[in-house]
């Protein structure tokens, strides 16, 4: 079950149209009421049970994730229609190897997400994309790209939950289940 899991995980990095994609992040905020929203799934790393996402380091989810590292991520894709749901720990990567590997792989042009003057998450009177003037309509240099926001982090995952449906059977990795079942797992170690 865990090995489908990971299945779904790593097509959910590559395919953008599948519902593994961008999962939903539940953390909490400075008051302990729950905060949830959509993020892009970058990497699952099946040995190390590793998951890793891309922020804004000034966005209210960084200073979250700081605060209160444990997190809960929501899955569902359905066209498998199926929900994987993961508890784990994050861990937030400004600089350093982890940091840097994973900035050098983003291009000049996706990196203008992290290039706004203010930080995703804050309220504004309309919803504009915040970039500066200058580089609303054109590729940022290399030198441009290298904003403050850039946060990379990961997230150990420690427990998975999952929820699965498949009726008629899919030749998906989803297909071992018949109607709706739940499996849960935890790792102790
Ligand atoms: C489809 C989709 C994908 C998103 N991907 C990311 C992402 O990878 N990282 C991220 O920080 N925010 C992402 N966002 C924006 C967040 O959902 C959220 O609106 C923003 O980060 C501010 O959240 P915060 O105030 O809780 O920090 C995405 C939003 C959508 C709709």
């Amino acid at each position: 079950m865990l090995e489908c899991a990971w299945d779904l995980l790593e097509v959910g990095v590559v395919n953008r149209h599948h519902g593994f994609h961008t999962p939903t992040l539940a953390t909490i905020d400075s008051d302990g009421a729950p905060d949830a929203r959509k993020i892009v799934l970058r990497q699952a790393g099946r040995a190390d049970r590793m998951l890793r996402f891309h922020s804004d380091a000034r966005s209210e989810k960084a200073k979250q994730l700081i605060a209160e590292p444990r997190i809960a991520l929501t899955f569902y894709d359905p066209a498998e229609q199926t929900q994987l749901r993961i508890g784990a720990r994050a861990r937030l990567h400004r600089r350093g190897g982890f940091a840097d590997a994973a900035w050098a792989a983003i291009s000049p042009m996706s990196r203008r997400c992290y290039l706004a003057e203010q930080a995703s998450g804050q309220a504004v009177d309309w919803p504009l994309s915040s970039l500066p003037d200058s580089l609303s309509d054109r590729r940022p240099s290399l030198a441009e790209s290298e904003g403050d926001g850039r946060i990379s982090w990961r997230s150990s995952v420690g427990r998975t939950s999952w929820n699965g449906s498949t009726s008629p059977p899919r030749e998906t990795a989803a297909r071992a289940f018949r109607g709706m079942r739940r499996a849960v797992s935890r790792w102790t170690g």
